[in-house]
């Protein structure tokens, strides 16, 4: 069974090979992921009707104008609806910073100190998460 492998076509001769090829390719995934700064927003109905998606739309402003390479997740509600909007920011090998209440015009300080300097912005940060 053929299969495209980035660098060419590579034959796989069994299901288990097919099986082994997809856990690899999951892995590098996922070890790529994260090499990188993830920014999660909290989407669920509370959120956006907290206004996470003038956070959103912040983010993706702010980080495009910086050019900035991390990646940026939609996450559903974690029950804390009162804290909406929720913003997680999460450096490689550092811990999860969960900041609350975010106003659009809190992204600059959240992506300038915390996402490209790794100073965390202490007075909206509700929880630390330790990496896992
Ligand atoms: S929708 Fe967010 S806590 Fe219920």
């Amino acid at each position: 069974m053929p299969v495209e492998t980035g660098c060419g076509t590579m034959k796989l001769k069994s299901r288990e090979e097919l099986i082994k090829y997809r856990e690899e390719a999951k892995k590098q995934m996922l070890e790529r992921s994260m090499e990188k700064t993830s920014i999660f927003v909290g989407m669920g109905t509370c959120g956006i009707a907290a206004g996470a998606r003038e956070v959103m739309a912040a983010i993706l402003e702010e980080v495009n104008k910086r050019n900035l390479q991390v990646n940026v997740i939609q996450t559903g509600c974690i029950g804390m609806c009162e804290q909406e909007p929720l913003v997680d920011v999460q450096r490689p090998g550092e811990d999860r910073i969960t900041y609350r209440k975010v106003r659009p015009s809190d992204v600059p300080r959240i992506i300038v100190g915390h996402v490209m300097h790794g100073k965390i912005v202490e007075d909206l940060a509700i929880a630390r998460f330790e990496e896992i």
